[in-house]
């Protein structure tokens, strides 16, 4: 993606980080918004970093006065934090969600043009109601057990309906046409692990916790049983997914919500590579029933078809390239440490 003008919600957290550099380095002007303070780092590859919250009116008055073409809405609570204080996370996730998406309706009405919004949706919005049935289940399509059972997963697939609403249906009982202005795209992400920041507030957590915790040369105690299961991807195939989406040709997309997969270990398969790459990892198992039980909703893998038929989705990291290419070597520059095995 290139020459256009982005606005990203959420720049500092773990998406942020690095969709802010992949944007900035192909020429984009980017409008960053976080709630905390940006790096001196982000704010030199801003046109402007805004630090607010996004359901400030103040926060989407700065951001409006620019022709924003594609806006990356990642600002949200995860799902251990939105369980801690669901009304909270309904109004950062829900009410935040649509603040962004009037917005690009505004733009683009002013524009005569439509405006893209990047959703980071997630495997959270799956529930299944039983281990067994997991057990049981293949890849999930996107539209079986759409039931789930954390606050954070109700928030993100009614943020799905909204996007699809605001893109195809907004007042459809007016005179003249209102939708058309708002371009809404979206990713279901499988847990994300990065080499550069460890995430804080999701339950998918035990993995990137691990190997940065191993990294250090500190001890682990992961919050899931050995035989958990569900999907992960490395951080450059994320930032990767969110812009060839953008780049994508509408006519070419059969639906706005895409699964995208890369791997599926259990957490015992992450926790043997965490001790290869990082040899003398100490990590043990104490799970914890109520994480647990939400990691049991969440689908072992998911079906990608439909991204990789519409526009290409493959992942570039399969697994042990994400441990031996991506994360040992990056990892242990940070860490400046002496335990990583880049092989
Ligand atoms: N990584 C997220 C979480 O654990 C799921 O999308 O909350």
């Amino acid at each position: 993606m290139n020459a256009q003008c982005a606005l990203i919600t959420g720049a500092n957290g773990e998406i942020g980080h690095s969709l802010l550099k992949a944007l900035a380095a192909t020429g984009n002007s980017i409008i960053s918004i976080d709630l905390n303070e940006h790096t001196p780092e982000h704010t030199a590859l801003c046109e402007e970093s805004i630090t607010g919250d996004i359901l400030d009116e103040d926060v989407i008055r700065a951001a409006e006065k620019y022709d924003i073409d594609v806006i990356f809405h990642l600002a949200a609570l995860l799902s251990k934090s939105a369980e801690l204080n669901p009304e909270r996370a309904h109004r950062v996730n829900v009410e935040g969600t649509l603040q962004f998406l009037q917005l690009a309706q505004r733009v683009g009405k002013r524009r005569g043009k439509s405006v893209k919004v990047l959703f980071p949706s997630t495997i959270a919005v799956y529930g299944i109601p039983t281990l067994e049935e997991k057990r049981l289940t293949d890849k999930l399509r996107e539209d079986e057990y759409q039931t789930p059972i954390t606050m954070y997963g109700a928030n993100k697939l009614y943020n799905e309906h909204l996007g699809r609403y605001y893109s195809d249906h907004y007042r459809q009982m007016s005179e003249i046409r209102e939708s058309g202005y708002v371009d809404f795209r979206g990713v279901r992400f499988p847990g994300l692990i990065s080499a550069f920041t460890v995430p804080s507030g999701g339950t998918s957590d035990f993995a990137p916790e691990m190997i940065h915790k191993a990294a250090q040369g500190l001890p682990y105690s992961c919050f899931v049983r050995p035989d958990a299961q569900i999907p992960f991807m490395a951080m450059p195939d994320g930032v990767k997914a969110l812009i060839d989406l953008a780049d994508a040709p509408l006519e070419k997309l059969t639906r706005r919500i895409y699964n995208i997969g890369a791997f599926a270990p259990t957490a015992s398969e992450i926790a043997e590579l965490t001790q290869q790459a990082f040899p003398g990892a100490e990590i043990t198992f104490a799970p914890d029933i109520k994480r647990q039980a939400i990691i049991d909703s969440w689908p072992a893998d998911v079906d990608d078809s439909a991204a990789n038929r519409d526009w290409n989705w493959q992942p570039d990291y399969d697994l042990n390239r994400t441990f031996f290419e991506y994360l040992a070597p990056n990892i242990a520059e940070r860490y400046q440490n002496k335990y990583a095995n880049g092989r």
